[in-house]
């Protein structure tokens, strides 16, 4: 009984871009259901995410994910200690419901609000599984709008030390997907057709970035993809989609990797997390997992539930912040390009 009056128990929301997502976490690492309502068949009529059509979707989905995440929990909105979302960053109109139906929800139930960071979610996602995992380490956030590799302090402590200067890694997967005729959602289709591909057959370029040896650039690898594909067709070359997408996925993860363990070396820390989206990527994976054994670093990642958007990991970043006393009040907004660490 004394225990059971220690928990915490938070509702999360996330609905930052194209899943309408609702979690019931304990204590941080337990979580009691995870509730995902996916909008792919949606965007796939458009090619990619509809933002207008996005939010409407979050709006007649979100109380029945809701529902859903207590019913499976067996909890009521009574047994909560706080209700926890995704305010940024992401769509503004598919943050504003997630955003909307929290203070709604927290207020009718006189629960305490906790808006969450999506990338500190992303980054959290890897205290579930690995319930040994504790700060400091370093973790590569490889998703649809961002990369970002980060020094985890602390909890909730984040030092940025590398970024890209223009396409992230996810978005890059998804252009080269629709060049390559494979359509939306791009990053688990290129996966798909690289494995039928030669990840050597074609040669892109892995881009170094002037100024900070951390920061990423995948504008470049992107073109390079487009304009193999146009001088295929004018050449009349056929075009071997499996070994485009082998091609073009091991010269993004070679240079994710070997940034990822450049900063490794550097901070001297042990420990290398992956997170977000493109981290559901098993050459990804498996290529930093081998890198990170030969230097004798311990590797962590989600399972590609926890790596793509989810709740889940909004209620873990929420506990620590619960533990920490942040709070917020009833003017929480939307914050669409909301930035990591202040
Ligand atoms: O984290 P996430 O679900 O949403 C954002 O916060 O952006 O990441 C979505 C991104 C998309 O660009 C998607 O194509 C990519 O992650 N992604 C993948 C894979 N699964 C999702 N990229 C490569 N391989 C995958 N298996
Ligand atoms: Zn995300």
């Amino acid at each position: 009984m004394e225990g059971r009056q220690e928990d915490v128990v938070i509702l999360a929301i996330e609905t930052s871009c194209d899943e309408t997502a609702a979690a019931v976490v304990r204590n941080g690492r337990e979580v009691l259901s995870n509730i995902i309502s996916s909008q792919i068949a949606l965007h796939t009529l458009y090619g990619g995410v509809v933002p207008e059509l996005a939010s409407r979707k979050h709006i007649e989905k979100i109380n029945q994910v809701i529902e859903r995440a207590l019913a499976e929990a067996q909890m009521a909105l009574e047994d909560m200690d706080a209700i926890a979302v995704t305010y940024g960053p992401g769509l503004v109109g598919a943050l504003l419901v997630g955003v909307a139906e929290a203070k709604a929800v927290a207020y009718a139930a006189k629960k305490p609000l906790i808006g969450v960071h999506h990338i500190e979610g992303h980054i959290n996602a890897n205290y579930i599984e690995n319930k040994e995992l504790e700060p400091p380490f370093l973790c590569l956030v490889v998703s649809g709008g961002h990369t970002h590799l980060v020094k985890v302090a602390g909890y909730g402590s984040y030092e940025i030390l590398g970024c890209t200067r223009d396409d992230a890694a996810g978005e890059a997967f998804d252009k080269v997907a629709r060049a390559i005729g494979l359509g939306y959602p791009g990053g688990p289709k290129v996966e798909e057709a690289a494995r039928a591909g030669n990840p050597d057959a074609i040669l892109f370029p892995r881009a170094k970035v002037a100024g900070n040896p951390y920061d990423f650039s995948f504008s470049g690898v992107k073109s390079a993809v487009l304009n193999y594909i146009n001088g295929c067709r004018m050449k009349g070359i056929p075009i071997v989609e499996a070994d485009i997408a082998a091609s073009f996925q091991k010269a993004v993860t070679d240079v994710l990797v070997e940034h990822a363990m450049a900063a490794a070396e550097e901070c001297g820390i042990g420990k290398m997390a992956i997170a977000g989206g493109v981290a559901a990527n098993k050459a990804l994976c498996s290529g930093m997992q081998e890198a990170c054994r030969q230097k004798g670093i311990a590797f962590y990642s989600p399972s590609p539930i926890f790596c793509t958007d989810n709740a889940a990991m909004i209620g873990t970043a929420a506990y620590y912040e619960y533990l920490a006393g942040k709070r917020d009040g009833w003017d929480l907004n939307a914050v669409p390009n909301l930035r990591l660490g202040g």
